[in-house]
């Protein structure tokens, strides 16, 4: 099922808000690609493009909470580390099957298709409401397009 945003996920600023929104988009686009069960290397392609827009993001982030001198600074950048790590270790079987890449997406065990899904559907929506939303009292003092 996708997942939509809505305005409780808003942080106050509409940069933040406009990369969250795509990034939802990109990863309900990755789950269409096991509904509609289209070639590995068309997943393979979809985790690429959202690990680096997820770069993209994180870094974006980063530069705000320096520039509003976040407290949490270190505890928030060590936990998009950690995000990175987890979207490449889930991705990790997809690329050992580089030598199969005419396979679909049905062809995938089971295992490593749900723990895809079950990852990507948490891992942001998790880390926008616990970790995110703490920047939302400071970025709320800002202008809406806040960007340093
Ligand atoms: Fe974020
Ligand atoms: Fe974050």
């Amino acid at each position: 099922m996708p997942v939509a945003w809505r305005e409780a996920l808003s942080v106050s600023n509409n940069l933040i808000d406009a990369d969250h929104q795509h990034l939802l988009s990109l990863i309900n686009s990755f789950e269409e690609i096991f509904t509609a069960d289209r070639p590995i290397a068309d997943l393979l392609a979809a985790i690429g493009e959202l690990r680096d827009y997820t770069h993209t993001h994180f870094a974006r982030e980063e530069r705000m909470m320096l520039a509003l001198r976040y407290a949490r600074y270190d505890h928030h950048k060590l936990a998009h580390a950690r995000l990175i790590e987890q979207l490449d270790q889930a991705a990790k079987p997809l690329r050992e099957l580089g030598g199969v890449l005419a396979a679909t997406a049905a062809a995938l065990p089971e295992e490593i298709r749900d723990n895809l899904v079950g990852l990507l559907r948490q891992w942001l929506l998790e880390h926008i409401m616990g970790e995110d939303m703490q920047l939302k009292p400071l970025l709320g003092n800002q202008s809406k397009n806040f960007a340093p």
